[in-house]
């Protein structure tokens, strides 16, 4: 297994596995979500996912890939378990599903960063133009899967954790600076006031889930992405150091994302924050016009550089997803990486043509479905990250803390993490995990997982 690499060092990997969390989740999905679900009522919501169901979950993924160093499928049959690659397969088909359209949302980040160089602020009122244009966006969609392979191909240390270690400060620098910029316009406290003050009425169940589907998201979680990162990572480093750090990475990118877009928001709407809505178009459709309002010199370069944000952050996320398929394809079939790489994107891609056609292009991936008990059609895109995002993944998360704490057993997760943190036995942080593992998130990811694919799909509400 020497040909697999790693990471060189425990920076390099929690750089890679917070580039892999810090997403267009937390900058595109997580403010919209936010507006659409009562303000800091979602907010306290998904952080209390986040570490209450997810942190149990992603110390699970890292130690099982840190002990097999495997792909999400061989981690499995490593630990002598074949009946439950299963779950890994799951995992990866996971991935795939995602990459194909978190690609094309990518896309539109890297076109929207090309048409702010140029200061055409007009492209915000022109979104729904913009997405239907699908040889332009198709374009820029390559472009991104272009980059992801690229770096991918130059395998562990010297793609991935290379180019995490440039993209993910840069971002942390470019984020803060936009925050504070947002925060010193006029109105700026209207939105910040929305975004700390609870409105409990338009929590309902859909949005419960949703914030669920988003601390997994957001995290990376219950894919195999972090079995995936964990399998190159040594020794010595610290388990749960890492996931503490990761997550509070993640979510404390979101929280300032938050802080950077309620602002930009309220100064447009002059403080009026009674009619946000959210939506995917948030960003695309309402940020343009932000910035034009700043003047042409300060627009660009602000509406530049947030565009310019939003692509980092995307890339260190696609380059994990890609990464997934890539490490399986490697352990399992022993294709060399670059053929590995190559081969997949091109086949993701493909997968990703519907997404592209699903924004008003194409009629029939427009309207692809009707859920039951719904009136309006669902777009292909929609589905695809409804299936993948809100459901797979808390299935995911449900089943991998089922196999550790019964299958694989807890003493031997506790063996696992106690290398590279002998403190850990008899800590109440083990405590904390086994009671996470063993109950709490089987029986709460079980029953929300139930839920959702009722509400969602079937549209039967129990609550
Ligand atoms: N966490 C990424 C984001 O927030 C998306 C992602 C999901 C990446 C699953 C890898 C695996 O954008």
């Amino acid at each position: 297994m020497a040909t697999r690499g790693g990471f060189s060092s425990k920076f390099g990997f929690i750089a890679a596995a917070a580039g892999s969390a810090v997403g267009l989740g937390n900058i595109w999905k997580f403010p919209f979500e936010v507006g659409d679900g009562g303000g800091a009522a979602f907010v306290v919501m998904y952080l209390g996912f986040c570490f209450v169901l997810c942190f149990p979950v992603m110390v699970s993924e890292i130690a099982i890939g840190r002990r097999t160093q495997r792909n999400p499928v061989g981690a499995f049959e490593a630990l002598g378990y074949k009946n439950w690659k299963f779950i890994g397969m799951m995992g990866i088909l996971s991935g795939v599903l995602i990459l194909s359209f978190y690609n094309v949302v990518a896309g539109w980040a890297f076109g929207y960063f090309l048409e702010m160089v140029q200061g055409n602020f007009g492209i915000g009122g022109q979104f729904s133009d913009f997405v239907k244009n699908v040889s332009r966006v198709g374009l820029y969609g390559i472009c991104f899967m272009l980059a992801t392979a690229f770096i991918v191909s130059k395998g562990i240390a010297g793609g991935v954790e290379k180019a995490a270690k440039f993209l993910m400060p840069t971002l942390i620098v470019i984020i803060l600076s936009l925050a504070f910029y947002a925060m010193t316009l006029p109105n700026a406290m209207a939105g910040v006031t929305f975004y700390f003050l609870p409105d409990f009425s338009k929590i309902t169940s859909d949005v419960v889930y949703s914030a669920l589907g988003q601390a997994f998201f957001s995290l990376s979680l219950g894919m195999g992405a972090l079995i995936t990162y964990g399998s190159y990572v040594g020794k010595n480093d610290n388990i749960i150091e890492s996931t503490v750090l990761i997550t509070l990475a993640d979510v404390g990118i979101a929280f300032i994302a938050g802080l950077m877009m309620f602002p930009l928001v309220a100064y447009m709407n002059q403080g009026d924050m009674s009619n946000i809505s959210g939506g995917a178009g948030l960003i695309f459709a309402t940020l343009p016009g932000v910035f034009e309002t700043l003047g042409q010199g300060t627009g660009v370069f602000i509406g530049a550089l947030f565009f310019l944000l939003l692509s980092f952050a995307a890339l260190t996320s696609t380059v994990s997803l890609l990464e997934v398929p890539v490490a399986f394809v490697v352990d399992e079939f022993k294709l060399p990486r670059k053929v590995a790489v190559w081969g997949l994107a091109t086949f993701i891609f493909i997968i990703g043509v519907p997404s592209l056609l699903s924004n008003g292009y194409s009629p029939f991936w427009t309207e692809f479905v009707t859920y039951f008990g719904s009136d309006k059609p669902t777009d292909f895109m929609t589905f695809v990250s409804d299936l993948a995002n809100d459901t797979m993944l808390p299935l995911g998360g449900c089943l991998i803390t089922l196999f550790t704490a019964y299958i694989w057993k807890k003493e031997n997760l506790s063996d696992e993490i106690a290398v590279g943190n002998p403190k850990f036995k008899g800590s109440l942080i083990e405590k904390l995990i086994n009671l996470g593992i063993s109950y709490i998130c089987p029986l709460v990811l079980g029953s929300l997982f139930i839920l959702t694919v009722l509400d969602r799909f079937f549209g039967i509400k129990f609550i």
